[in-house]
C-alpha cells in the first residue's frame, strides 16, 4: 500500500441544508463527494412505513440542495471533483426504519432492478461511482451471507460493465455481523471493488494513535490487498474517537507510507459544528500534501 491523494467526504443524509459548495475543496488532490443513501425501500406516502423494494433504489439524501443541477455545478467548479451514490445506510431517512438489506425474491431479479435503478440514477445525477453501505442484515432467517455476496458483487460487476469509469466502494465497520457479510463480499469480489471506505469512528473515544494503527492494520489484513480509507466523523462523537484522533491517526500512518486516502462522516454534521469545515480543510491538507 501506498499513500494517495483521496479525499472522500458523505453528504445528504441527515438534512441540515448542506449544498457542495459550502464544503472547501483543496485542488491538488481526487475529492469525492457521496451522496447518502439511495435505499431499496418504498414508500406509498410521505407519512407510510417504508417497506423493502426488492433492489429498487429510490434517493434519500437532501435531493432539494444535492440536486441534477448542483451536481453538474460543483464538477464543473472543480475539475478533479467526483460525486458518488452511497446504497443503504442505518435507517431509512427519519423514520427509524432500518434499511436492511432483504431481497424478497431471487437473486437475479434483485440484480436486475438494483442494476436498472442505480443505473438510472448515475444517470440522472451524472454521477461516477457507487459505495455499498449496508449496515443491517436479516440475520436470523432472511438473506444470508451467500445472498448478500452474489447480489453485491454481481451488482458491481453489472455497474462497471455499464459504466465503465466508476469508483467502487464497500464501507463496512468493526462489528461481528457486519464483518461476517462483508469480509467474504472482497475475498470473492475483490476485483470490482476499488476501495474500502472503512468506518474507523465507529471506535471508541479511548483510540489513541498506537491504537488507530494498530486497527488499520487489523483491516488491512481483514481485507487484504485493498485500498484501505482511513476515516473520522465530525459532529456528536460522545464516546467515540473525535476529529483530533483521526487527524492524529491519519498522519501517522502517511508517515509509515500507507494512507491511499481518507474520508469524513459528515458535510451535514460539519455545517452545524461549532467548527464548521476545519477539519475537512487539515484532512485535505493532509492528502494533498504527502
Ligand atoms: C488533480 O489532482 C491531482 C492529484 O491527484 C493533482 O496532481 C492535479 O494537479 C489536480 N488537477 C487539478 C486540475 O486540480
Ligand atoms: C435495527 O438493527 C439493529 C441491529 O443492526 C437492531 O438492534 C435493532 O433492533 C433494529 N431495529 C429495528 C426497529 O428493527
Ligand atoms: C450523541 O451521541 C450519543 C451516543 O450515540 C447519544 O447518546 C447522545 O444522545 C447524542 N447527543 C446528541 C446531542 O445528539
Amino acid at each position: 500500500m501506498v499513500n494517495g491523494y483521496l479525499f472522500r467526504e458523505y453528504i445528504g443524509a441527515q438534512f441540515t441544508g448542506v449544498r457542495f459548495s459550502d464544503v472547501p475543496v483543496n485542488p491538488g488532490l481526487s475529492f469525492h463527494f457521496i451522496l447518502a443513501f439511495a435505499i431499496d425501500y418504498f414508500m406509498a406516502t410521505q407519512s407510510s412505513k417504508p417497506a423493502p423494494a426488492n433492489g429498487v433504489f429510490a434517493p434519500y439524501w437532501d435531493t432539494a440542495n444535492l440536486s441534477p443541477a448542483a451536481v453538474a455545478a460543483a464538477k464543473a467548479a472543480h475539475p478533479n471533483l467526483s460525486v458518488i451514490l452511497a446504497l443503504g445506510g442505518d435507517t431509512v431517512q427519519n423514520t427509524g426504519v432500518n434499511a436492511t438489506f432483504a431481497p424478497t425474491s431471487s437473486v437475479d431479479a434483485w440484480v436486475r432492478n438494483a442494476a436498472d435503478s442505480v443505473s438510472g440514477l448515475i444517470d440522472a445525477y451524472g454521477l461516477d461511482g457507487v459505495d455499498v453501505d449496508y449496515e443491517h442484515f436479516n440475520d436470523d432467517g432472511g438473506a444470508g451471507v451467500d445472498t448478500f455476496v452474489e447480489c453485491i458483487g454481481r451488482l458491481l460487476t453489472e455497474l462497471k460493465a455499464r459504466h465503465p469509469n466508476i469508483a467502487t466502494s464497500i464501507a463496512p465497520f468493526e462489528h461481528p455481523v457486519v464483518q461476517r457479510y462483508y469480509q467474504p463480499l472482497w475475498r470473492r469480489y475483490a476485483g470490482v471493488i476499488d476501495l474500502v471506505n472503512f468506518q474507523f469512528y465507529g471506535y471508541g473515544a479511548n483510540t489513541d494513535v498506537a491504537t488507530y494503527v494498530m486497527f488499520y492494520d487489523e483491516q488491512a489484513a481483514n481485507y487484504p490487498g485493498s485500498k484501505l480509507l482511513a476515516s473520522f466523523k465530525t459532529g456528536n462523537v460522545t464516546g467515540l474517537l473525535s476529529p483530533e484522533q483521526g487527524i492524529a491517526g491519519a498522519k501517522e500512518l502517511q508517515r509509515q507510507g500507507k494512507l491511499p486516502g481518507l474520508f469524513i462522516w459528515s458535510a451535514d454534521s460539519s455545517m452545524v459544528s461549532s467548527y464548521k469545515f476545519e477539519y475537512e480543510t487539515k484532512a485535505q491538507e493532509i492528502v494533498a500534501n504527502h
